[in-house]
Parts: C-alpha cells; sequence; structure tokens
C-alpha cells in the first residue's frame, strides 16, 4: 500500500524533531493528563496531578527521573562508571560545556570535522584555548568519515572530539574509534541507540533528545565520573559544570521535567522492541534497501561514500539530471512526495538535495513507500 493510499498517514522524514512511536505520544499525553505512580499500567494508581504541575523535587518525579535514568544504563548500555545527565541548551551548549570542563592547564583539545555540528563544537573550542583539528573530510564535501589518525595526533590531549553521525552530510563512524587513554567525546545527537557500539570508550557523551531519544529540550550527557572529579583549566560558571548537575542529578536547577519523562517513555519503548540490537538490525535493513536503490538508480547520487553511510541520515541528489534542470527536478520531488504523504524530505540548506531521517522510530514500510515513490519519480522525471 502506498502513502497516498493510506489518507492521514503522514511518513514523517524529519531529521530532528523527528518522528516518535504513536505509543508513545499516546504514553506522554497519558502523563499530561495524569501522572500515573506504576508507570501506564491503567490499573496503577494516578497521582491526581499532570506531570506538568507537580515540583520537579517531588516523589512522583524523582520516580521519572530514576527510572530515565536506569533506562540509559540498561537499554542503551551506558556503562555504569559514567554518570547520566539530563540537562537543556541542546547539544549546542555541549560544543562549549565541553571544553569548558575537559580542557587540562598546558594541553590541546584535539577535533576531528567531519561537518558543519563538528565545525560548531570547534569554533566554541577555539574561543577557549588551543585547539587542533587532526582530520577533516572538508575538501570531499564531507562525504566520508576521513581516516582515524595515528595515536602520536592526538597524544597528550585534553580530550578528542568526534561526531559519530553527521546529520546534515549523512555520514557514520562504522565503529566507534579506540582513543586509548586521550578521553573520547562524542557527539552522538543522531545515532544514540541506532546500533550496538562500543559505549565503553566513550568518556563522555552527549545527544541532543529530538532524534531518537524523545522531544527537543532535554540533552543527554555521560560522563565517567572520573573525569568529574578533574580539575577544569579555566573557571567555570556553576551552572556551566557538570559536577554541578552530577551532586544532585539532573536537579540542581528546575529540569524539562515533560522532556525527561518523553525520554523514559521513549527508552522503554526501545526496551520492548527488543532494544538497541533489534533496533540496530532494523535500521540496518532500512538502510541498505534505500541506498541499494539510490546506487541501482541513474537519476539518483548518494552524498556519503560507501563505509561512511549513515544509517539515520541518507542524503542524495539528482546527480543524473542535467544540471541546468536538477534545481527545479528537486523541488518537484519534493513537492510530489509530500502530496503522497512523504514529508521532510527535502535536503538541509548547507547541502541542498534531498535527505531522509529514518530514525529508530521510523517504520521499515515507510521505506518501502519512499523506494516505490522515487521509482516512479524517476521513470517519468
Ligand atoms: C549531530 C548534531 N549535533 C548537534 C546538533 C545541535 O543540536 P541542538 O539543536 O540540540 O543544539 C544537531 C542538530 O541537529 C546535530 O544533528
Amino acid at each position: 500500500m502506498t502513502a497516498s493510499e493510506r489518507p492521514g498517514v503522514i511518513r514523517n522524514f524529519s531529521a530532528g524533531p523527528a518522528i516518535l512511536p504513536p505509543v508513545v505520544l499516546d504514553r506522554a499525553a497519558e502523563a499530561v493528563r495524569e501522572l500515573r505512580l506504576g508507570g501506564h499500567d491503567p490499573e496503577a494508581p494516578g497521582i491526581g496531578l499532570s506531570l506538568l504541575e507537580i515540583s520537579h523535587r517531588s516523589k512522583p518525579y524523582d520516580l521519572v527521573t530514576k527510572g530515565a535514568e536506569e533506562l540509559c544504563h540498561e537499554v542503551l548500555g551506558i556503562p555504569r562508571t559514567h554518570q547520566v545527565l539530563f540537562l537543556q541548551g541542546g547539544a549546542s551548549l555541549q560544543f562549549a560545556m565541553v571544553p569548558m570542563n575537559l580542557r587540562r592547564e598546558g594541553k590541546a583539545a584535539c577535533y576531528i570535522d567531519t561537518g558543519t555540528w563538528s565545525s560548531k563544537a570547534i569554533d566554541e573550542s577555539k574561543l577557549l584555548g588551543e585547539t587542533r583539528v587532526i582530520a577533516s573530510s572538508a575538501e570531499t564535501r564531507y562525504d566520508r568519515i576521513p581516516a582515524m589518525p595515528a595515536a602520536d595526533a592526538y597524544a597528550g590531549a585534553s580530550y578528542l572530539h568526534i561526531t559519530s553521525n553527521n546529520t546534515i552530510y549523512g555520514t557514520e563512524w562504522a565503529a566507534i574509534p579506540d582513543a586509548g587513554d586521550v578521553p573520547l567525546v562524542v557527539d552522538c545527537s543522531s545515532d544514540i541507540g541506532a546500533q550496538p557500539v562500543a559505549m565503553e570508550r566513550i568518556a563522555l557523551g552527549y545527544a541532543g533528545a529530538q532524534k531518537n531519544l524523545g522531544p527537543s529540550g532535554v540533552t543527554l550527557v555521560f560522563i565517567h565520573r572520573d573525569l568529574l572529579a578533574e580539575k577544569p583549566a579555566g573557571v567555570v560558571p556553576k551552572y556551566l559544570r557538570y559536577a554541578t548537575h552530577a551532586k544532585e542529578p539532573s536537579l540542581y536547577n528546575t529540569p524539562n521535567t515533560f522532556g525527561v519523562l518523553v525520554l523514559k517513555v521513549m527508552l522503554e519503548w526501545m526496551r520492548g522492541e527488543g532494544g538497541v540490537p533489534a533496533l540496530g538490525e532494523r535500521n540496518h535493513r532500512k538502510a541498505a534497501k534505500l541506498y541499494a536503490a539510490l546506487d541501482a538508480s541513474a537519476l539518483y547520487t548518494p552524498h556519503a561514500q560507501p563505509g561512511s553511510r549513515s544509517l539515520m541520515n541518507v542524503t542524495w541528489t539528482l546527480g543524473g539530471a542535467p544540471e541546468a534542470e536538477r534545481e527545479a527536478l528537486t523541488a518537484r520531488f519534493v513537492k510530489e512526495a509530500t502530496t503522497a504523504g512523504l514529508d521532510g524530505l527535502k535536503g538541509h540548506r548547507s547541502v541542498g538535495g534531498l535527505r531522509a531521517s529514518i530514525y529508530n522510530a521510523f517504520p521499515e514500510a515507510g521505506v518501502d513507500e519512499l523506494i516505490a515513490f522515487m521509482r516512479e519519480f524517476e521513470r517519468t522525471a
């Protein structure tokens, strides 16, 4: 059945805030009406109040935040050596908090540049101290993940920062690299929980929740406790210290209580789907069929090179069309796809072309519908 045969159903390819499973939306709506102490069991006692109108220091909210923290370990595989934090300010605030907290006296911060988001992280670090970009794929329009530099390129650094998935360009590290003794910092905003990865290699990870974990306005941070105990190179305002937020976890000031609840419900959904291993298998299947359709086409040209292709954000152009017609044809593709119920396929403004974001919650049937639409569009283009 194609999307146009299912009136009212929209396949949501948005890069973020992104699709959420219907059951997660239902449970979030229930908690907005009345929070239940025992979770989502309809028999569980309601507290007589909405989640939105209770104190973040109340017993019911304590169950929400502690439950979410526990699920981050259980479902996402965040090691027990790490403190889980739910912060605000998006992943963008982490671009600044990381160098503020992790720079060490006399040591450079090292970065691998894989596009817009890593460049923004690099800019923040440069404001604070010596910053070395030890690899970049800028020269090939960020169509790949550069080779991991040899250890002496980052030996003695305060930390090494990578972006595990580049939402805009559609590239992703095939595996989390081993940085040895140098703390590895990973912006995993757009691929956390997408497949099993070596979480134990990450000293500090951060992810804006609005792609694979829930709504915007809450940022998951996980940090090895050893790093919390170390002294930053400069003065860091109290609010911007990880140690402040770790002391009474995620309760230093009023948190995004709704965001944390949705994140918890999302993690419960992930667990119910078979966890990250099962979601990973599904994600590989979804992405593989979409890349196969792109590779087999004379009209579509995938942006990301094999070996660096993202499971979550698939990017391509209409490279097979004459250059003079490409822009108009791309606009027609987006318009006709939207009419067919395939929403959010326009590429990011900085790269153009098309992008299908197929996060954990995106159903495989939607990928099949996109492929069918693409074939039909190519036939008639
Ligand atoms: C990989 C990555 N890092 C950082 C950001 C910025 O996130 P935020 O808007 O939460 O600050 C994004 C947003 O799309 C992203 O995809």
